[in-house]
Protein backbone atom coordinates (compact mmCIF):
# COMPACT_ATOMS: atom_id res chain seq x y z
CA UNK A 1 0.00 0.00 0.00
CA UNK A 2 1.41 3.48 -0.87
CA UNK A 3 2.04 5.59 2.10
CA UNK A 4 0.44 8.83 2.12
CA UNK A 5 3.19 11.28 2.85
CA UNK A 6 3.94 14.87 2.08
CA UNK A 7 6.57 14.37 -0.86
CA UNK A 8 3.89 12.21 -2.69
CA UNK A 9 1.15 14.77 -2.30
CA UNK A 10 3.20 17.23 -3.29
CA UNK A 11 3.80 15.30 -6.60
CA UNK A 12 0.20 15.00 -7.04
CA UNK A 13 -0.86 18.68 -6.46
CA UNK A 14 1.86 19.60 -9.07
CA UNK A 15 -0.05 17.49 -11.53
CA UNK A 16 -2.91 18.61 -10.11
CA UNK A 17 -1.73 22.27 -11.18
CA UNK A 18 -1.96 21.42 -14.72
CA UNK A 19 -5.92 22.14 -14.93
CA UNK A 20 -7.36 24.82 -16.81
CA UNK A 21 -9.37 27.74 -15.06
CA UNK A 22 -10.69 30.67 -16.30
CA UNK A 23 -8.06 33.57 -17.37
CA UNK A 24 -5.35 30.86 -16.00
CA UNK A 25 -6.10 32.43 -12.36
CA UNK A 26 -5.21 28.94 -10.89
CA UNK A 27 -7.38 30.09 -7.49
CA UNK A 28 -6.75 26.68 -5.78
CA UNK A 29 -4.65 27.18 -2.66
CA UNK A 30 -4.55 23.09 -1.45
CA UNK A 31 -3.22 21.98 1.91
CA UNK A 32 -2.13 18.84 3.14
CA UNK A 33 -3.48 17.42 6.69
CA UNK A 34 -1.77 14.29 7.26
CA UNK A 35 -3.98 11.59 9.60
CA UNK A 36 -3.51 11.90 13.38
CA UNK A 37 -4.49 9.03 14.10
CA UNK A 38 -4.05 5.25 12.12
CA UNK A 39 -7.92 4.70 11.92
CA UNK A 40 -8.47 8.27 10.51
CA UNK A 41 -7.71 9.12 6.70
CA UNK A 42 -5.57 12.30 5.44
CA UNK A 43 -6.60 14.93 3.97
CA UNK A 44 -6.54 17.30 1.57
CA UNK A 45 -8.00 20.96 1.93
CA UNK A 46 -8.40 23.34 -0.56
CA UNK A 47 -9.74 26.94 -0.39
CA UNK A 48 -9.78 29.75 -3.22
CA UNK A 49 -7.36 32.48 -3.27
CA UNK A 50 -9.54 35.56 -3.40
CA UNK A 51 -7.04 38.08 -5.58
CA UNK A 52 -7.63 34.77 -8.03
CA UNK A 53 -11.12 35.27 -8.57
CA UNK A 54 -12.94 37.50 -11.03
CA UNK A 55 -15.67 39.03 -9.22
CA UNK A 56 -16.41 41.49 -12.69
CA UNK A 57 -16.70 38.54 -15.32
CA UNK A 58 -17.76 35.94 -12.98
CA UNK A 59 -19.67 37.56 -10.18
CA UNK A 60 -22.03 34.37 -9.55
CA UNK A 61 -18.35 32.50 -9.58
CA UNK A 62 -19.36 29.51 -11.82
CA UNK A 63 -16.21 29.74 -13.60
CA UNK A 64 -14.78 29.18 -9.33
CA UNK A 65 -16.52 26.48 -9.09
CA UNK A 66 -15.85 25.17 -12.32
CA UNK A 67 -12.40 25.37 -12.34
CA UNK A 68 -12.55 24.17 -8.67
CA UNK A 69 -13.88 21.25 -10.04
CA UNK A 70 -11.50 20.46 -12.81
CA UNK A 71 -8.21 20.60 -9.72
CA UNK A 72 -10.18 17.88 -7.75
CA UNK A 73 -10.72 15.69 -10.66
CA UNK A 74 -7.42 16.24 -11.96
CA UNK A 75 -5.59 15.45 -8.10
CA UNK A 76 -8.13 12.58 -8.10
CA UNK A 77 -6.79 11.15 -11.33
CA UNK A 78 -3.25 11.42 -10.49
CA UNK A 79 -3.74 9.75 -7.05
CA UNK A 80 -5.56 6.84 -8.27
CA UNK A 81 -2.40 6.06 -10.50
CA UNK A 82 -0.38 5.80 -7.20
CA UNK A 83 -3.00 3.67 -5.66
CA UNK A 84 -4.96 6.57 -3.52
CA UNK A 85 -8.67 6.83 -3.62
CA UNK A 86 -9.92 10.26 -3.45
CA UNK A 87 -13.66 11.63 -2.25
CA UNK A 88 -15.16 14.63 -1.56
CA UNK A 89 -15.51 14.83 2.31
CA UNK A 90 -17.77 18.19 2.74
CA UNK A 91 -18.33 21.57 0.41
CA UNK A 92 -18.71 24.31 2.35
CA UNK A 93 -18.91 28.11 1.73
CA UNK A 94 -19.09 29.46 -2.25
CA UNK A 95 -17.14 31.94 -3.96
CA UNK A 96 -13.94 32.70 -2.68
CA UNK A 97 -15.55 31.18 0.43
CA UNK A 98 -15.34 28.14 -0.80
CA UNK A 99 -13.53 25.18 1.50
CA UNK A 100 -14.04 21.43 -0.29
CA UNK A 101 -12.23 19.29 1.84
CA UNK A 102 -11.01 15.55 0.44
CA UNK A 103 -10.41 12.28 1.91
CA UNK A 104 -7.48 10.25 1.23
CA UNK A 105 -7.62 6.32 1.57
CA UNK A 106 -4.73 4.14 0.07
CA UNK A 107 -6.04 1.16 -1.63
CA UNK A 108 -4.44 -2.29 -0.83
CA UNK A 109 -4.53 -2.70 -4.87
CA UNK A 110 -4.31 -0.92 -8.22
CA UNK A 111 -8.08 0.56 -9.14
CA UNK A 112 -9.84 -1.37 -11.38
CA UNK A 113 -10.41 0.43 -15.47
CA UNK A 114 -14.09 2.41 -15.08
CA UNK A 115 -16.65 1.67 -17.71
CA UNK A 116 -17.49 4.72 -17.62
CA UNK A 117 -14.38 6.86 -19.00
CA UNK A 118 -10.90 5.73 -19.72
CA UNK A 119 -8.69 5.33 -16.75
CA UNK A 120 -6.78 9.02 -17.06
CA UNK A 121 -3.67 9.43 -15.87
CA UNK A 122 -1.10 12.11 -15.16
CA UNK A 123 -0.14 11.65 -18.84
CA UNK A 124 -3.12 13.12 -19.86
CA UNK A 125 -3.35 16.03 -17.74
CA UNK A 126 0.50 16.95 -18.59
CA UNK A 127 -0.84 16.91 -22.57
CA UNK A 128 -4.21 18.57 -22.39
CA UNK A 129 -4.32 22.03 -23.54
CA UNK A 130 -6.26 24.74 -25.32
CA UNK A 131 -5.73 26.01 -28.63
CA UNK A 132 -7.07 29.26 -29.75
CA UNK A 133 -5.54 28.67 -33.48
CA UNK A 134 -7.02 27.34 -35.70
CA UNK A 135 -8.69 24.33 -35.10
CA UNK A 136 -9.66 21.74 -37.99
CA UNK A 137 -13.01 19.88 -38.35
CA UNK A 138 -12.02 15.81 -37.17
CA UNK A 139 -15.52 14.19 -38.50
CA UNK A 140 -14.93 10.21 -37.12
CA UNK A 141 -12.76 11.11 -33.85
CA UNK A 142 -15.35 13.38 -33.05
CA UNK A 143 -18.08 11.37 -33.91
CA UNK A 144 -16.20 8.53 -31.29
CA UNK A 145 -15.45 11.06 -28.42
CA UNK A 146 -18.62 12.51 -28.70
CA UNK A 147 -20.81 9.18 -28.50
CA UNK A 148 -18.22 8.35 -25.61
CA UNK A 149 -18.54 11.25 -23.23
CA UNK A 150 -21.79 11.67 -24.17
CA UNK A 151 -22.32 7.93 -22.91
CA UNK A 152 -19.88 8.28 -19.73
CA UNK A 153 -21.85 11.31 -18.90
CA UNK A 154 -25.15 9.86 -19.22
CA UNK A 155 -24.29 7.38 -16.35
CA UNK A 156 -22.23 9.62 -13.90
CA UNK A 157 -24.60 12.29 -13.86
CA UNK A 158 -26.84 9.54 -11.74
CA UNK A 159 -23.77 9.57 -9.50
CA UNK A 160 -23.16 13.55 -9.89
CA UNK A 161 -25.61 16.20 -10.95
CA UNK A 162 -28.39 14.87 -12.60
CA UNK A 163 -29.62 16.35 -16.03
CA UNK A 164 -25.61 17.09 -17.21
CA UNK A 165 -25.69 16.64 -20.85
CA UNK A 166 -23.21 17.00 -23.58
CA UNK A 167 -24.90 19.03 -26.44
CA UNK A 168 -23.89 19.80 -30.34
CA UNK A 169 -24.61 23.04 -30.81
CA UNK A 170 -25.64 24.07 -34.73
CA UNK A 171 -23.06 25.92 -36.29
CA UNK A 172 -25.27 29.15 -37.26
CA UNK A 173 -26.46 29.64 -33.83
CA UNK A 174 -22.45 29.42 -32.43
CA UNK A 175 -21.76 32.35 -35.09
CA UNK A 176 -25.03 34.67 -34.50
CA UNK A 177 -24.44 34.14 -30.58
CA UNK A 178 -20.28 34.26 -30.84
CA UNK A 179 -20.70 37.48 -32.47
CA UNK A 180 -23.71 39.01 -30.00
CA UNK A 181 -21.48 37.72 -27.18
CA UNK A 182 -18.35 39.58 -28.29
CA UNK A 183 -20.59 42.64 -28.67
CA UNK A 184 -21.50 42.01 -25.06
CA UNK A 185 -18.29 41.97 -23.37
CA UNK A 186 -16.81 45.00 -25.39
CA UNK A 187 -19.77 46.84 -23.88
CA UNK A 188 -19.21 45.91 -20.58
CA UNK A 189 -16.47 48.31 -19.66
CA UNK A 190 -15.67 46.87 -16.56
CA UNK A 191 -15.75 42.92 -17.43
CA UNK A 192 -12.63 44.01 -20.41
CA UNK A 193 -10.69 46.23 -17.78
CA UNK A 194 -10.24 42.66 -15.54
CA UNK A 195 -9.56 40.56 -18.26
CA UNK A 196 -6.34 42.98 -19.41
CA UNK A 197 -5.35 42.26 -15.35
CA UNK A 198 -5.14 38.58 -17.14
CA UNK A 199 -3.18 38.95 -19.95
CA UNK A 200 0.64 38.91 -19.87
CA UNK A 201 2.89 40.71 -22.05
CA UNK A 202 6.06 41.34 -20.84
CA UNK A 203 7.94 38.12 -20.94
CA UNK A 204 10.71 40.01 -18.58
CA UNK A 205 7.87 39.89 -15.62
CA UNK A 206 7.99 36.74 -13.29
CA UNK A 207 4.08 36.71 -13.77
CA UNK A 208 4.43 35.68 -17.71
CA UNK A 209 5.68 32.19 -16.50
CA UNK A 210 3.41 31.80 -13.56
CA UNK A 211 -0.16 32.52 -14.44
CA UNK A 212 -2.46 34.62 -17.02
CA UNK A 213 -2.88 34.21 -20.57
CA UNK A 214 0.13 35.02 -22.15
CA UNK A 215 1.20 36.54 -25.64
CA UNK A 216 2.11 32.97 -26.82
CA UNK A 217 -1.04 31.34 -25.87
CA UNK A 218 -2.79 34.21 -27.34
CA UNK A 219 -0.89 33.93 -30.46
CA UNK A 220 0.18 37.74 -30.08
CA UNK A 221 3.23 38.54 -32.39
CA UNK A 222 6.18 39.54 -30.15
CA UNK A 223 6.63 43.22 -31.66
CA UNK A 224 2.63 43.90 -30.67
CA UNK A 225 3.38 41.77 -27.48
CA UNK A 226 5.93 44.69 -26.36
CA UNK A 227 3.82 47.51 -27.58
CA UNK A 228 0.87 45.97 -25.40
CA UNK A 229 3.18 45.59 -22.45
CA UNK A 230 3.80 48.81 -22.04
CA UNK A 231 0.58 50.15 -22.75
CA UNK A 232 -1.45 47.70 -20.34
CA UNK A 233 -0.22 49.17 -17.21
CA UNK A 234 -2.64 48.86 -14.36
CA UNK A 235 -2.97 52.63 -14.43
CA UNK A 236 -4.32 52.90 -18.37
CA UNK A 237 -6.40 49.70 -17.85
CA UNK A 238 -9.48 51.42 -17.13
CA UNK A 239 -8.76 53.99 -19.94
CA UNK A 240 -8.17 50.74 -22.31
CA UNK A 241 -12.00 49.40 -21.26
CA UNK A 242 -13.50 52.52 -21.78
CA UNK A 243 -12.10 52.74 -25.60
CA UNK A 244 -13.62 49.35 -26.19
CA UNK A 245 -16.75 50.11 -24.78
CA UNK A 246 -16.51 53.55 -26.34
CA UNK A 247 -16.25 51.49 -29.38
CA UNK A 248 -13.21 53.62 -30.61
CA UNK A 249 -12.18 50.73 -32.65
CA UNK A 250 -9.15 52.38 -34.47
CA UNK A 251 -6.63 52.38 -31.90
CA UNK A 252 -4.11 48.99 -32.74
CA UNK A 253 -4.02 47.81 -29.39
CA UNK A 254 -7.25 47.68 -28.84
CA UNK A 255 -7.81 46.03 -31.80
CA UNK A 256 -5.93 43.13 -31.56
CA UNK A 257 -7.00 42.55 -28.36
CA UNK A 258 -10.21 42.08 -29.77
CA UNK A 259 -8.44 39.76 -32.58
CA UNK A 260 -6.97 37.62 -29.97
CA UNK A 261 -8.57 37.98 -26.89
CA UNK A 262 -12.14 38.51 -27.16
CA UNK A 263 -11.88 36.89 -30.79
CA UNK A 264 -13.03 38.57 -33.52
CA UNK A 265 -15.44 36.03 -35.46
CA UNK A 266 -13.91 36.70 -38.40
CA UNK A 267 -11.73 34.30 -37.56
CA UNK A 268 -13.74 31.61 -36.87
CA UNK A 269 -15.50 31.64 -40.06
CA UNK A 270 -12.24 31.40 -41.53
CA UNK A 271 -11.83 28.30 -39.81
CA UNK A 272 -15.13 27.59 -39.43
CA UNK A 273 -17.28 28.75 -42.65
CA UNK A 274 -19.90 26.44 -44.13
CA UNK A 275 -18.74 23.26 -46.07
CA UNK A 276 -20.56 24.75 -49.15
CA UNK A 277 -18.21 27.95 -49.79
CA UNK A 278 -14.48 27.60 -50.39
CA UNK A 279 -13.52 27.87 -46.59
CA UNK A 280 -12.87 24.68 -44.59
CA UNK A 281 -15.64 23.10 -42.77
CA UNK A 282 -17.19 24.40 -40.01
CA UNK A 283 -16.10 22.92 -36.60
CA UNK A 284 -18.23 21.61 -33.90
CA UNK A 285 -19.13 23.22 -30.81
CA UNK A 286 -20.70 21.90 -27.78
CA UNK A 287 -22.05 23.21 -24.25
CA UNK A 288 -22.05 20.96 -21.38
CA UNK A 289 -25.54 21.93 -19.90
CA UNK A 290 -26.87 21.57 -16.11
CA UNK A 291 -30.64 20.84 -15.76
CA UNK A 292 -32.46 24.55 -14.92
CA UNK A 293 -35.20 22.85 -12.84
CA UNK A 294 -33.04 21.17 -10.86
CA UNK A 295 -33.36 22.72 -7.26
CA UNK A 296 -31.12 23.76 -5.43
CA UNK A 297 -31.51 23.24 -1.17
CA UNK A 298 -28.90 26.58 -1.11
CA UNK A 299 -25.94 28.23 -2.16
CA UNK A 300 -23.87 25.14 -0.98
CA UNK A 301 -25.42 22.49 -2.52
CA UNK A 302 -25.02 24.79 -6.13
CA UNK A 303 -21.34 25.04 -5.44
CA UNK A 304 -21.07 21.65 -4.81
CA UNK A 305 -23.10 21.12 -8.39
CA UNK A 306 -20.73 23.23 -10.50
CA UNK A 307 -17.62 21.43 -8.71
CA UNK A 308 -18.97 18.08 -9.97
CA UNK A 309 -20.04 19.80 -13.67
CA UNK A 310 -16.17 20.91 -13.42
CA UNK A 311 -14.83 17.23 -12.93
CA UNK A 312 -17.44 16.43 -15.72
CA UNK A 313 -15.93 19.26 -18.01
CA UNK A 314 -12.28 18.03 -17.61
CA UNK A 315 -13.29 14.49 -17.81
CA UNK A 316 -14.80 15.43 -21.31
CA UNK A 317 -11.94 17.29 -22.45
CA UNK A 318 -9.59 14.82 -21.52
CA UNK A 319 -11.41 12.45 -23.84
CA UNK A 320 -11.25 14.80 -26.41
CA UNK A 321 -7.68 14.95 -26.14
CA UNK A 322 -7.62 11.05 -25.78
CA UNK A 323 -9.12 11.28 -29.58
CA UNK A 324 -6.57 13.86 -30.38
CA UNK A 325 -8.96 16.59 -30.05
CA UNK A 326 -8.32 20.18 -28.67
CA UNK A 327 -11.07 22.64 -27.38
CA UNK A 328 -11.40 26.32 -27.96
CA UNK A 329 -13.58 27.93 -24.83
CA UNK A 330 -15.85 30.66 -25.70
CA UNK A 331 -17.32 31.77 -22.30
CA UNK A 332 -19.27 34.44 -23.43
CA UNK A 333 -21.64 32.82 -24.72
CA UNK A 334 -23.38 31.06 -21.67
CA UNK A 335 -22.44 34.42 -19.60
CA UNK A 336 -24.20 36.67 -21.87
CA UNK A 337 -27.85 37.05 -20.79
CA UNK A 338 -29.18 36.87 -24.75
CA UNK A 339 -26.95 34.17 -26.38
CA UNK A 340 -27.17 31.92 -22.65
CA UNK A 341 -31.27 32.11 -23.16
CA UNK A 342 -31.00 31.75 -27.07
CA UNK A 343 -28.97 28.43 -26.17
CA UNK A 344 -31.71 27.41 -23.57
CA UNK A 345 -34.47 28.27 -26.30
CA UNK A 346 -32.44 25.71 -28.67
CA UNK A 347 -31.87 22.80 -25.83
CA UNK A 348 -35.72 22.75 -24.90
CA UNK A 349 -37.30 23.58 -28.53
CA UNK A 350 -34.45 20.71 -30.61
CA UNK A 351 -33.81 18.42 -27.32
CA UNK A 352 -36.53 18.43 -25.15
CA UNK A 353 -34.17 19.65 -22.49
CA UNK A 354 -35.08 22.44 -19.86
CA UNK A 355 -30.93 23.42 -19.57
CA UNK A 356 -28.44 25.96 -19.04
CA UNK A 357 -24.93 25.98 -20.68
CA UNK A 358 -21.77 26.43 -18.02
CA UNK A 359 -19.71 25.74 -20.54
CA UNK A 360 -19.27 26.25 -24.17
CA UNK A 361 -16.27 25.13 -26.53
CA UNK A 362 -15.58 24.23 -30.42
CA UNK A 363 -13.75 20.99 -30.79
CA UNK A 364 -11.52 19.98 -33.63
CA UNK A 365 -7.87 19.18 -34.35
CA UNK A 366 -5.07 21.16 -33.74
CA UNK A 367 -3.17 22.79 -37.31
CA UNK A 368 -0.17 24.55 -35.30
CA UNK A 369 2.04 24.12 -32.53
CA UNK A 370 0.13 24.95 -29.29
CA UNK A 371 2.29 27.08 -26.96
CA UNK A 372 2.39 25.37 -23.14
CA UNK A 373 0.37 28.04 -20.58
CA UNK A 374 2.24 29.01 -17.31
CA UNK A 375 1.49 27.94 -14.25
CA UNK A 376 2.72 29.19 -10.03
CA UNK A 377 5.55 27.19 -8.97
CA UNK A 378 3.30 24.31 -6.31
CA UNK A 379 3.45 25.91 -2.29
CA UNK A 380 4.79 23.23 0.21
CA UNK A 381 2.28 20.93 1.32
CA UNK A 382 1.91 21.67 4.63
CA UNK A 383 1.25 25.05 6.52
C1 LIG B 1 -14.38 27.40 -16.43
C2 LIG B 1 -13.43 27.78 -17.54
C3 LIG B 1 -13.76 28.81 -18.42
C4 LIG B 1 -12.89 29.16 -19.46
N1 LIG B 1 -13.25 30.16 -20.34
C5 LIG B 1 -12.43 30.48 -21.37
C6 LIG B 1 -12.81 31.46 -22.36
O1 LIG B 1 -13.90 32.03 -22.31
N2 LIG B 1 -11.95 31.74 -23.37
C7 LIG B 1 -10.73 31.10 -23.47
O2 LIG B 1 -9.99 31.38 -24.42
N3 LIG B 1 -10.35 30.16 -22.56
C8 LIG B 1 -11.17 29.83 -21.53
N4 LIG B 1 -10.81 28.85 -20.64
C9 LIG B 1 -9.54 28.17 -20.81
C10 LIG B 1 -8.45 28.77 -19.93
O3 LIG B 1 -8.10 30.07 -20.36
C11 LIG B 1 -7.24 27.83 -19.93
O4 LIG B 1 -7.63 26.65 -19.28
C12 LIG B 1 -6.03 28.41 -19.23
O5 LIG B 1 -5.54 29.53 -19.92
C13 LIG B 1 -4.90 27.38 -19.10
O6 LIG B 1 -4.54 26.88 -20.36
P1 LIG B 1 -4.59 25.31 -20.68
O7 LIG B 1 -5.98 24.85 -20.43
O8 LIG B 1 -4.18 25.20 -22.12
O9 LIG B 1 -3.61 24.65 -19.75
C14 LIG B 1 -11.66 28.48 -19.60
C15 LIG B 1 -11.34 27.44 -18.71
C16 LIG B 1 -12.21 27.09 -17.69
C17 LIG B 1 -11.86 25.97 -16.75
Amino acid sequence: MMAITAPLIAELFAHAARSPSAHNTQPWMPRFAPATTPASPAEVHVAVDPARTLPVGDPNSQDLHLAMGCWVESFTIAAAEVGIDVVIGSVRGRGPALEIRLLLTALPDQPGASDLWPNFTSADLQHRQVDRGPLRRAEEPFATAFAAAERALAASGMASVEGTALVEVPHHLWETSLTRATRYSYSHADIFTETLEWLRFDRRATSYSEDGLSADCLQIPRSLAAVAARLNAARLRPWIGGLTSAALAPVEFVDSLRATVVRRTSRDRRSSAPASTDGPAPLHHLVLVKDATAHSAGAHSLARQEIELGRNLLRTWLLLDRHDLRVDVHSEIKDCPQTRSAVSDYLLHDHGLHALPVAAFSVGRSTTAVPRSSRRPVEPTHS
